[in-house]
This record gives structure tokens, C-alpha cells and sequence, in this order.
């Protein structure tokens, strides 16, 4: 029987292409979103991936949703928090809301999915959980006060569960993509996204089946031995 894998905000951008490329190794996955229906009814049409629409920012809703899906499909081998959000506004003009949304769903919603099925890992001595940051978590991004503070969260999470996982051999590692061409990146001022690919070595946005090939490799069984590791993928934007 082929491993299972559960990707959040799994039916479009980065997400997509990396449910898409877990399928493909051989993975049955599953698709978490929170409320696009169309594009979701779309990907399943396109992909035959099935999806389940919680929002990541709800812990009952979370834990509900991962009893479901191991009722339904099977143990959740492989977990991937990849659902996130922008509210971007430099910070004199942010507002309270925004920066909780964005805390609630890339560094709450982490923990929301991660929380209920530890235990269920931890049991079954086996995990792959894999944390998509962001360049912006590292390096730090004007008009992203809560994201760059949420997505940095990510890393230290990571880093501190991959040291309680590992010896129920669950694996924690974060992915950090820089600017790929996804809708959340055309959201930015088109003005801004040309300075920000101005600052990017190898002059283009990266594809969202870059950072998929990074999960995969990490998603593996083989991959034992890498955790608490960030991997960088940002066509050389910034070096840690
Ligand atoms: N550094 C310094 N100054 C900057 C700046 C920067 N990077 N970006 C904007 N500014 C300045 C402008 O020059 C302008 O200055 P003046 O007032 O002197 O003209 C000022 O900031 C703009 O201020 P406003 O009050 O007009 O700002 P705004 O309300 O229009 O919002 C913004 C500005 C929301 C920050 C907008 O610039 C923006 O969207 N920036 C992009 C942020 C970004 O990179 N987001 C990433 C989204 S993709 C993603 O998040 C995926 C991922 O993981 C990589």
C-alpha cells in the first residue's frame, strides 16, 4: 500500500504542484483547502487528487479533518503545511485583523495540523512533515511585519519538533521558497515585482514544481536522516 500524504492548501499555487509531484512518486494524496471551491473542484477533475475544505486556522476543524481522512484513506504518512496567506501593509498601516489572520493561518495553522496527528505518528514510530517557510521568514520583507514573523516561526518550530520526532522517526524539515509565479506573488504591485525579480540572481520567479521537488526529496523513506533542516530555493536571492 502506498504512503499517504496530506498537503494543506493543496489545490492551487505552490500547493498544487506539489500534491501533483507526491502523486507521482507513487504517494496517495489528499488535498486539504480552505475556500476556493471552484479551483478545488477543478484540481480533483484534473488530477483525481481528492480534497477536504477546512481552514488550517481552526484546530477543531483540523483535527476533525486529519480522523477523517485516516478513516477514509489511511494513516497520514507525509504532511506537508504549505497553506498560507498575505496581508501585506507596512506596518503603520497595519491593522491588528491582519496581522492575526496571518499569525492564525502560516504559524497557528502549523501547529493546529501538527498537534492532532503527532500522536498518531509518534505511534506509528514513522513521519514526514515538511514546513513550507519563506525567503521573506529569513531575510525579512517591508510590508510583511506578520508574515516574515509568522514564517519565521515556522523555523523554529521545525527545528524543535524535528528534535522530539526523531526517534519515533518522524522527520521535521522546512522549505524556503523565494518568489515563485504563483497568484500570490502577481498580487504584488506589478512595479514592486519587477524590483523584486531585479533582485533575483538567476532573473526569473521560480515554478512551483521547483519547491515540489524539494518536498519529495525530503518525503521520502530514505530521508531519515535529514531533519531540522531548512532548504533554500530562491534562484539565489539570499544565502543564510
Ligand atoms: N524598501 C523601502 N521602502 C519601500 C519598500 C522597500 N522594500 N517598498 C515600498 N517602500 C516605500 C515606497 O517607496 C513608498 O515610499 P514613499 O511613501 O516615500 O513614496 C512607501 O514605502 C509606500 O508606502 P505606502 O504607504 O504607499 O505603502 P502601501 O500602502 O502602498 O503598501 C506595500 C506598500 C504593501 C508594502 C507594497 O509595497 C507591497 O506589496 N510590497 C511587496 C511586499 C512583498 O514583497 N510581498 C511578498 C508577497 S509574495 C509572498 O509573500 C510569497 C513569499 O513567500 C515570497
Amino acid at each position: 500500500m502506498s504512503r499517504v500524504a496530506l498537503v494543506t492548501g493543496g489545490s492551487r499555487g505552490i500547493g498544487a504542484a506539489i500534491s501533483a509531484a507526491l502523486s507521482e512518486a507513487g504517494y496517495t494524496v489528499v488535498a486539504n483547502y480552505a475556500g476556493n471551491d471552484e479551483a478545488a473542484a477543478k484540481f480533483t477533475e484534473e488530477t483525481g487528487i481528492k480534497t477536504y475544505k477546512w481552514s488550517v486556522a481552526d484546530y477543531d476543524a483540523c483535527a476533525a479533518g486529519i480522523a477523517q481522512i485516516e478513516e477514509e484513506v489511511g494513516p497520514i504518512d507525509v504532511l506537508v503545511n504549505n497553506a498560507g496567506i498575505t496581508r501585506d501593509a507596512p506596518f503603520h498601516k497595519m491593522t491588528r485583523e491582519q496581522w492575526s489572520q496571518v499569525i492564525d493561518t502560516n504559524l497557528s495553522g502549523v501547529f493546529n495540523m501538527t498537534h492532532p496527528l503527532w500522536p498518531r505518528m509518534r505511534e506509528r514510530k514513522f513521519g514526514r512533515i515538511v514546513n513550507i517557510s519563506s525567503i521573506n521568514g529569513q531575510k525579512g520583507q517591508f510590508g510583511q511585519a506578520n508574515y516574515s514573523a509568522a514564517k519565521a516561526g515556522d523555523l523554529g518550530f521545525t527545528k524543535a519538533l524535528a528534535q522530539e520526532g526523531a526517534r519515533a522517526n518522524i522527520t521535521v524539515n522546512a522549505i524556503c521558497p523565494g518568489y515563485i509565479g504563483t497568484e500570490m506573488v502577481m498580487a504584488v504591485p506589478e512595479k514592486v515585482r519587477e524590483s523584486i525579480i531585479a533582485q533575483i540572481p538567476v532573473g526569473r520567479l521560480g515554478e512551483p514544481s521547483e519547491i515540489a521537488r524539494a518536498v519529495v526529496f525530503l518525503a521520502a523513506d530514505d530521508a531519515g536522516f535529514i531533519t531540522g533542516s531548512t532548504i533554500t530555493a530562491n534562484g539565489g536571492q539570499y544565502f543564510v
